[in-house]
C-alpha cells in the first residue's frame, strides 16, 4: 500500500475546524483508493505565536520539507487586526512558508454551481458559466521587494522588482494549465505605468510560441477589475504578479456566491501546499458552523496532485452531489442545514462508499 506524508497546519480561526473534515475525506480516499496518508501536525499563525513566540517554528518548516503535501487551514486572529504595527504577526509565518518552500505559484480555480448562483452578487446571467483560473506570482514582487520606513517616521517605501526567471516559471504552469483548458491565458499588468509590468509582457510573450495552441491577451489590472465583474466568462486562465493577484482573487472570489466553495493550491520548488482561500474567519470559529467543503475541495486538489486523479474526481463528485440536494452550512442558505462536522462525515462516507444514496 502506498504511502504519502501530509503535513498538517489547521491554523487558526475556523482553519482546525474545516481541516478536520478534510483529513475525514482524506482517510475515505484511504480507505476506498488503497493508499495510505499518514499525517504530522503542525503550528503556523496565531496559534504558532501563543504556543512557541513564533508565527513558522523551525519544526513546522521541517515538516513541511519532510511532507509529499502540506495541507493549510487558514491564519489571522482578531487580536492582531487592531494592530497593523504589532512586530510579530500571524501573516507573517504564511509569507515565510511560501519563501521557504518556494511556493512561487499560487492556483485559485473559480468556477460556478448552479446550485448556489443565485448567491452570487451579480446577476446571475452574467456570472452562470464561470470557470477561471487565476495564476499568482506568490514570492517575489512588492510583497517580498526591498521596504523601509524613514526614521523620522515621515515616510515609507516598499519596492516592487521582477526577475525573468521569476515570471518564466510561473508562464510555464500557466501556459500549461491553460492547454488543459479552453486554451487562453490573459496577462494582467499596468504595463502603462509600470517597468516591471513591462518586463513580465516581454518575458510572456517570449514563453508564448513555445503553446501555439494558446491565446495570449494582455489587460490592463485596473480594467481587469471591470471585466471580471462585467463579463467573468470571458477569462480562462488569469497571470499577473503577487499584488495583482491578491486583490484580483479576492475579487473574484466572490462572483460564484460562496467563498465557502473555493480551494487553492501554491506551487514551487519543493512541497506544494493546499489550502481553502476563506481565511480563519474568526466569528464563526467553534461553533461548528463553517463550510467545509473549501477544504475538502482543497484536499481533492491534494491527492489529485499525488497522481490519485479517480479519487480527486469521487472527492468532486461527491460535493457536488451533497450540493444538489440542497445540503449545506448556514451560508449556502440550504434547504437542509448541516453543521461542519456532519457535512464532513457526510462527504467522507459519500467517498468511501459511493453506491450509498443518501437519505434525506
Ligand atoms: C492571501 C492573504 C495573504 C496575502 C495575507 C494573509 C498575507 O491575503 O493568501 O491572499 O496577502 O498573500
Ligand atoms: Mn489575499
Amino acid at each position: 500500500t502506498p504511502k504519502h506524508k501530509i503535513a498538517v497546519l489547521p491554523g487558526d480561526g475556523i482553519g482546525p475546524e474545516v481541516t478536520e473534515q478534510a483529513i475525514k475525506v482524506m482517510d475515505a480516499v484511504g480507505e476506498r483508493f488503497d493508499t495510505v496518508f499518514e499525517y504530522c501536525h503542525a503550528d503556523v499563525g496565531a496559534i504558532a505565536i501563543d504556543r512557541h513566540g513564533d508565527p513558522l517554528p523551525e519544526e513546522t518548516v521541517e515538516a513541511c520539507l519532510n511532507a509529499d503535501a502540506v495541507f493549510f487551514g487558514a491564519i489571522g486572529h482578531p487580536k492582531y487586526d487592531n494592530d497593523p504595527s504589532a512586530k510579530v504577526r500571524p501573516e507573517q509565518g504564511l509569507l515565510r512558508l511560501r519563501k521557504a518552500l518556494g511556493l512561487y505559484a499560487n492556483i485559485r480555480p473559480v468556477k460556478t454551481y448552479d446550485k448556489v448562483l443565485h448567491l452570487s452578487p451579480l446577476r446571475e446571467d452574467r456570472v452562470k458559466g464561470t470557470d477561471l483560473v487565476i495564476f499568482r506570482e506568490l514570492t517575489s514582487g512588492i510583497y517580498f521587494g526591498e521596504k523601509g520606513t524613514a526614521a523620522d517616521g515621515q515616510s515609507a517605501f516598499d519596492t516592487c522588482s521582477y526577475q525573468v526567471e521569476e515570471i518564466g516559471r510561473i508562464t510555464h504552469l500557466a501556459f500549461q494549465q491553460a492547454m488543459l483548458r479552453r486554451k487562453k491565458v490573459t496577462l494582467v499588468d499596468k504595463a502603462n505605468v509600470l517597468e516591471t509590468s513591462r518586463l513580465w509582457r516581454k518575458a510572456v510573450k517570449e514563453i508564448a510560441p513555445q503553446y501555439p495552441e494558446v491565446a495570449l491577451d494582455f489587460m490592463f489590472v485596473d480594467n481587469a477589475a471591470m471585466q471580471l465583474i462585467q463579463y467573468p466568462t470571458q477569462f480562462d486562465v488569469i497571470l499577473t504578479n503577487n499584488m495583482f493577484g491578491d486583490i484580483l482573487s479576492d475579487e473574484a472570489s466572490v462572483l460564484t456566491g460562496s467563498m465557502g466553495l473555493l480551494p487553492s493550491a501554491s506551487v514551487g520548488l519543493h512541497t506544494s501546499m493546499y489550502e481553502p482561500i476563506h481565511g480563519s474567519y474568526p466569528q464563526a470559529a467553534g461553533q461548528d458552523i463553517a463550510n467545509p467543503m473549501a477544504a475538502i475541495l482543497s484536499a481533492a486538489m491534494l491527492v489529485e496532485s499525488l497522481g490519485l486523479h479517480e479519487a480527486a474526481n469521487a472527492i468532486r463528485v461527491s460535493v457536488q452531489y451533497v450540493l444538489e440536494k440542497g445540503i449545506g452550512t448556514p451560508e449556502l442558505k440550504p434547504g437542509m442545514v448541516y453543521g461542519c462536522s456532519q457535512l464532513g462525515d457526510l462527504i467522507a462516507h459519500l467517498v468511501a462508499e459511493p453506491e450509498d444514496e443518501i437519505l434525506v
